[in-house]
């Protein structure tokens, strides 16, 4: 699909119904993760004959949506997860946006989907947080406004073609830590029945899709005490993928991070390539990306030459990663979870997102003074 690309005027209508001052500091004292929502929402439509129109921030709410619409039955969709970081003069800021924005063009063209180009895409989280400023929490404990982009199909039609018209919207909410944390190493469980991902198929894509089919693995690693499920490669069962909702790295005690390699199956994580960059620039390291297999992860940690083992996303930011528990065997966390270089690049990370360090590669991008 072609799209046209010109940034329309955003219409405001502002919420009659606030949530009260009240409710709201309840909401940033403990903001947990995806559970409570902004005043606000923004959607944009989409036509052939109209390109990206109908802009409008508008109260929180239901969403109108036919329910013949692609989107509901043949899962034509895809999502982004950004985050809004307040600094310390109270000023809100962004990272990396134009990643994401490519990356839900990628995911669109995909599902033969449109998404906005960089422009539209930073207008509508300025225009978010314009309306909803009050809901980006102080930066203590790591506190963030998450924002969920979407685009969703929305023609009604029960063959299976791409639909002719496309809504983009845009949530938000308050977040803290997502799952883990420095001091709380996440147990994982090893899918072995369940893929995620195979060559050619949906992995890059960031669609509701992937995640829907791995909620059966998320049901079994929960059953065995574990908050994030680990996939492997379809073809040989071998290879380690990623986590459910995080990408994986591995220090070496003799400084390398060692990352899978995006063979086609693994998501792009923003998070990823940041730290990849921080740890070769900054700290020094040599970086790995290559696959690994989890016998490597097993004889390693065993050895003592993989010292720390983590996760990270935008949601989870870095977190260590504990016992890795399959059917028949566990590997137990590395000798140094949660260690130095964990703690480093972390630091590093936030430190850049939070502006308390210098932000030398253009990463931040202000959404408000
Ligand atoms: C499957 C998967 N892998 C990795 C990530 C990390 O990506 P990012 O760092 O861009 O948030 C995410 C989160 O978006 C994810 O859902």
């Amino acid at each position: 699909m072609t799209s046209r690309n010109t940034v329309p005027s955003f219409e405001v209508e502002t919420t009659s119904a606030p949530i009260s001052d009240a409710d709201r500091e309840r909401a940033l004292e403990q903001p947990g993760f995806g559970t409570q929502f902004t005043d606000h929402m923004i959607t944009i439509d989409w036509s052939e004959e109209q390109g990206w129109h109908a802009a409008r921030v508008q109260p929180f709410g239901p969403l109108p949506i036919l329910p013949g619409a692609s989107a509901l039955q043949y899962g034509q969709q895809g999502f982004e997860g950004i985050k809004a970081y307040r600094h310390a003069d109270g000023s809100v800021w962004t990272f990396r946006p134009e990643r994401n924005a490519a990356r839900l063009r990628a995911t669109a063209e995909r599902f033969y989907l449109i998404a906005p180009d960089d422009a539209l895409f930073v207008e509508s989280l300025r225009s978010l947080v314009a309306v909803d400023h009050e809901w980006v929490p102080q930066p203590d404990g790591e506190k963030s406004l998450y924002l969920r982009p979407f685009i969703i199909g929305t023609e009604q039609f029960l063959g299976v073609r791409p639909s002719k018209t496309v809504t983009f919207g845009l949530i938000a909410g308050p977040s803290g830590i997502y799952v883990g944390g420095l001091g709380n190493p996440v147990n994982v469980w090893l899918s072995e029945e369940h893929v995620r991902a195979t060559i050619g198929g949906t992995g890059e894509a960031k669609c509701g899709g992937n995640y829907a089919a791995g909620l059966g693995a998320h049901a079994e690693a929960k059953t065995n005490g574990c908050q994030q499920t680990l996939f492997l490669d379809a073809e040989t069962r071998t290879y380690v993928e990623e986590f459910t909702s995080m990408n994986v790295l591995f220090v070496t005690s003799d400084g390398h991070l060692v990352t899978p390699d995006l063979s086609g199956t693994i998501l792009h994580g923003i998070t990823r390539a940041s730290l990849l960059q921080i740890a070769a620039e900054d700290l020094g390291m040599t970086v790995e990306e290559r696959r690994v297999s989890v016998t490597e992860w097993r004889e390693r940690v065993a050895d003592g030459s993989f010292s720390e083992v983590f996760a990270c996303g935008t949601a989870a930011v870095i977190t260590p990663i504990g016992t890795l528990k399959a059917r028949n065997f566990d590997i137990p966390p590395a000798r140094h979870t949660g260690g130095e270089v964990t703690q480093a690049l972390k630091e590093r990370l936030t430190g850049i997102q939070y502006g308390h360090i210098e932000d030398t590669r253009g990463w931040m991008v202000k959404l408000r003074d």
